[in-house]
């Protein structure tokens, strides 16, 4: 017996996440259909069907089969493994309980806030690139009830995106590799503290759609990153962004945002663990940062860049 794809003794998503908006099992199978749609199979680029059974599979044309995991994602990455580092089971607990604590939901409501004007077609897309644990592609979808794909390289973080949204087509996949999509099938590509690979992302939004970045600006979070050895913001950071974009992309509203935040000891280790410094942090110097006492105050500087395809 199955139970929207997962299996017998997993929680469903909706009685994980029982908001009052989640979506109801069937507009969670056509909003999966119409995502599916869009995605091509890596090994010969044909369509996909879904196919619900005993397992959820997606089957393409030639007879290439991804079943889901468990948790609901599907990895799509085929032959040898990518020589790329994802985040550990450890990084994505931190991220999701920091994340899950609401310490950025500011920043997640404005991405969403960005999205929903080229969002407003009854059919239209949005691929969430490092989707990572999936909470703002939550939100975008939660504001634009629209078709939605995270794609990241870690499977820890998608059993998260998958099940905060079981809607979407969440899919183990390199950035850095052509992605399993076909032309002009996205409106919006979102991209927040994940890597960008402008020239995919170009291929795959239709013509007038939307590519959202969000970058951390110089002083982001320097309270903590003087205490644990995050590496700073170098200045310039932004101008490289422009640059990297301009090839493929013209570039239009860009807002600041910034997000005060007084944390424990126990969320400053989080924050330290869940980004990139995480690969390199000792046990030591973690629980060194959840020992500290009273709280931290310190701020988050975030810049949300729009580009249109050129
Ligand atoms: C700093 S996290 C940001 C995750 C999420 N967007 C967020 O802000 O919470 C970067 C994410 O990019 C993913 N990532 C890094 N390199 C990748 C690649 N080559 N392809 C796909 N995902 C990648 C990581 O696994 C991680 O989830
Ligand atoms: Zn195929």
């Amino acid at each position: 017996m199955q139970l929207l794809g997962f299996h017998v003794g997993e929680p469903s998503p909706a009685a994980l996440y029982p908001a009052p908006d989640t979506p109801s099992r069937r507009r969670i199978e056509a909003m999966l259909s119409d995502a599916v749609a869009a995605l091509r199979c890596p090994v010969c680029q044909g369509t996909f069907q879904l196919r619900e059974g005993r397992q959820r599979t997606l089957a393409c044309e030639a007879g290439h089969l991804f079943d889901a995991a468990k948790q609901g994602y599907f990895n799509l990455l085929t032959g040898k493994g990518t020589v790329f580092e994802a985040d550990s089971a450890d990084m994505v607990a931190a991220r999701y309980r920091f994340l899950e604590a609401g310490h950025y939901s500011g920043l997640a409501q404005a991405v969403a806030q960005a999205a929903a004007g080229s969002l407003r077609r009854p059919d239209a897309l949005v691929l969430d690139a490092g989707t990572g644990t999936g909470h703002y592609l939550q939100a975008v979808l939660g504001r634009s009830k629209v078709a939605g794909i995270g794609v990241d390289i870690s499977k820890f973080a998608l059993r998260r995106a998958a099940r905060l949204n079981p809607q979407a087509a969440n899919l183990v996949w390199d950035i850095w590799r052509p992605l399993p999509m076909a032309d002009n099938t996205a409106d919006v590509v979102t991209v927040v503290f994940a890597p960008r690979n402008p020239a995919e992302f170009a291929r795959v939004l239709r013509p007038g759609g939307s590519l959202i970045v969000v970058t951390p600006r110089p002083g982001h979070l320097a309270e903590i990153a003087a205490r644990t050895g995050m590496l700073g913001i170098e200045e310039g950071k932004e101008e490289r962004l422009m640059d990297s974009m301009r090839d493929h992309f013209l570039s239009g509203a860009s807002q600041s945002l910034d997000l005060p935040l007084t944390l424990s000891g126990p969320e400053v280790a989080d924050l330290a663990h869940m980004g990139p410094a995480g690969h390199h942090l000792q046990r030591g110097q973690l629980a060194e940062l959840t020992a500290v006492e009273g709280s931290v105050a310190t701020s988050a500087k975030f810049r949300i860049s729009e580009f249109t395809v050129s």
